[in-house]
């Protein structure tokens, strides 16, 4: 298939949301390939798994740098040499500067694991517990400079059960991200959805 969207996807950690993207992309008809995975943990076990999928990596840590302007100018700098057209946040723990989120605004996707506007930030199985809430779930949304404000694309929700702890409710979530992320990426990479 040509026309394909190129997709850069950032990642801190683990990168199991990155490796269903990678894992939907090998489908002939998706309509997006990834082209490239940074991480700003140069040790993230993300990174071993893109590689082991044939996918070039990219490891920058920002603590070597003076600024997140600088920081995110090395970053830039990796995404032009990949040609990326889109790019995926999956677990990356650094905010982005209004700057970085302005200049892909529409192009710049997140997954969180919240049916938002609920529980934003950190530490959501915890805070959907707390405030007993009966579903939960997760969000694709674009990135705009508010931490988790920018408009959903899609969003898969998830019983509460009783008993559940945030360690049972978050892997139950993390099934639901698996399948989301990929629809969502197509849906962007189709222009079927738009900021
Ligand atoms: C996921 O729960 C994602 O929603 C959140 O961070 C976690 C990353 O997990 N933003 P993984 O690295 O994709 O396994």
């Amino acid at each position: 298939m040509t026309g394909r969207k190129r997709v850069a996807i950032l990642i801190s950690g683990r990168g199991s949301n990155m490796s269903a993207l990678i894992a939907a992309a090998e489908a002939a008809d998706y309509p997006a390939e990834i082209v490239g995975v940074f991480s700003n943990i140069v040790d993230a076990p993300g990174l071993a798994s893109a590689a082991a999928a044939g996918i070039p990596t990219a490891a920058l840590s920002h603590k070597d740098y003076a600024s997140k302007a600088a920081f995110e100018a090395a970053l830039t700098g990796v995404l032009a040499g990949w040609q990326a057209e889109i790019v995926c946040l999956a677990g990356f723990m650094r905010l982005l500067s209004a700057d970085f989120c302005t200049r892909w605004a529409g192009r710049l996707i997140n997954i969180h694991p919240s049916l938002l506007p609920r529980h934003k930030g950190l530490h959501t199985h915890e805070q959907a517990l707390a405030d007993g809430s009966t579903t939960h779930g997760c969000t694709v949304h674009f990135v705009t400079p508010g931490l988790d404000e920018g408009p959903a694309i899609a969003q898969a929700s998830v019983p509460v059960l009783a008993g559940d702890t945030p360690a049972t409710l978050a892997a139950r979530v993390l099934v639901e991200e698996h399948r989301l992320y990929p629809r969502a990426l197509a849906m962007l990479a189709r222009g079927e959805a738009r900021l």
